[in-house]
């Protein structure tokens, strides 16, 4: 049994709010008694704040803070505290910053947990979907993409990082190669028949969770939809079908 299988549909869903501040606490109280997570990424964060994680998470959401910290060890040990200080309860980090970046991150969740009673989970970024390998070749990575996602992952599972976050066409070797315990987070989900916006390679709900994802986020379907939390529920039903 992994650690994340027991999770029920709800808990596995992360709505994220790439909107401004005011829309953001409007979505979050659509969504409030719907949705557990919400995620912010750096847009929101340099818009609103850590004030705006805090108020997130003190109005009983979990919050996923996508900043993608890439730093000096030093850096990146105080940024996870300070951000599982405010409320984050999931942050991401670029598992190219290396072995002691990422095992100072991991100290930085157990620093939390220390002085909060709980950890932050830890998610390392691979390739970003937005390189090709002539991107990637260009910052002087020659091997082909799935070898330098999978040995990134590799290292930051080593690393005491929980998982990763990765398309849903990945999720299976990601789940294969790093085992059940593994977080495995998914964007570039839409429920069948949704618009794609800028998302080209998508699967649904139920594909990501059959794949082998723990959990996965949806923007603008939810966001965007006339009713965010009809929306948000028609997306639980289908994974709690996949379960
Ligand atoms: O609105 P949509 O469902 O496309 O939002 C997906 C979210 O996941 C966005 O916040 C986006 O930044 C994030 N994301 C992504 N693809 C990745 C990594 C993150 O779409 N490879």
């Amino acid at each position: 049994m992994g650690r994340f299988d027991s999770l029920p549909a709800r808990d596995r869903i992360m709505v994220a709010l790439d909107c401004t501040p005011d829309e953001a606490r409007e979505l979050a109280g659509r969504l409030e008694g719907h949705a557990t997570w919400l995620k912010v990424g750096i847009t929101l964060i340099y818009a609103g704040g850590l004030p705006l994680v805090r108020e997130l998470s003190e109005r009983g959401f979990k919050v996923f803070v996508d900043a993608k910290f890439h730093d000096i060890p030093h850096q990146a040990r105080g940024a996870v505290l300070a951000a599982a200080t405010s409320g984050a309860d999931l942050i991401t980090v670029h598992g190219s910053g290396g072995a002691a970046m990422l095992e100072a991150c991991h100290e930085g969740a157990e620093l939390a947990r220390e002085r909060l009673g709980h950890a932050p989970l830890l998610a390392a970024i691979t390739v970003l979907t937005s390189m090709d390998a002539a991107a990637l070749a260009s910052v002087g990575v020659r091997r082909p993409i799935p070898e330098q996602a999978a040995a990134l992952a590799t290292l930051a599972q080593r690393s005491g990082i929980d998982g990763v976050v990765c398309s849903p066409k990945e999720a299976r070797e990601m789940r294969d190669l790093l085992g059940p315990d593994a977080l495995v987070v998914c964007p570039g989900v839409r429920p069948a028949g949704s618009a794609l916006g800028d998302q080209s390679r998508v699967a649904t709900p139920a594909q990501a969770i059959a794949a082998g994802a723990s959990h996965i986020v949806v923007g603008r379907p939810i966001t965007q939809a006339p009713d965010a939390a009809t929306a948000f529920d028609a997306i639980e039903r289908e994974v709690a079908n996949a379960l």
